[in-house]
């Protein structure tokens, strides 16, 4: 993303009503823009991957951290949808 002009930044994301499709009709939008873009985006999810997976997201690195019993964080990146296309 070094050339980029921006970034988007979305902290927290939590549904307190899960399974109903608001997390991916929230971050469906911004994704689209990305793919417009060409760029890729990052998460950092603790316990959330499969829900990321279903949008396109790979776990690139996972690290446990505070120990053995501390959490185990993945961190996931998308391709944008263009730059898979254009590679196949
Ligand atoms: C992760 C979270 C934001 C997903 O929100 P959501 O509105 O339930 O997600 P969606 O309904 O859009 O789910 C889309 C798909 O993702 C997958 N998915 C979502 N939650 C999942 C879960 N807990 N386990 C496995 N797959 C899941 C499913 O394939 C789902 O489709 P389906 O319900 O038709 O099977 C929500 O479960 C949540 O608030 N979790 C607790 C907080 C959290 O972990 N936030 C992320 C921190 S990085």
């Amino acid at each position: 993303m070094a050339d980029a002009p921006f970034y988007y930044h979305l902290n927290l994301l939590a549904c307190k009503k899960p399974r109903l499709g608001y997390a991916t009709a929230l971050l469906q939008p911004m994704l689209e823009r990305a793919d417009a873009l060409g760029v890729p985006c990052y998460v950092e999810s603790d316990g959330a991957t499969a829900f990321y997976q279903t949008l396109g997201f790979t776990t690139r690195v996972a690290k446990r951290f505070g120990g053995d019993d501390g959490p185990l964080v993945c961190f996931m990146r998308r391709n944008p949808r263009q730059a898979l296309v254009s590679a196949q």
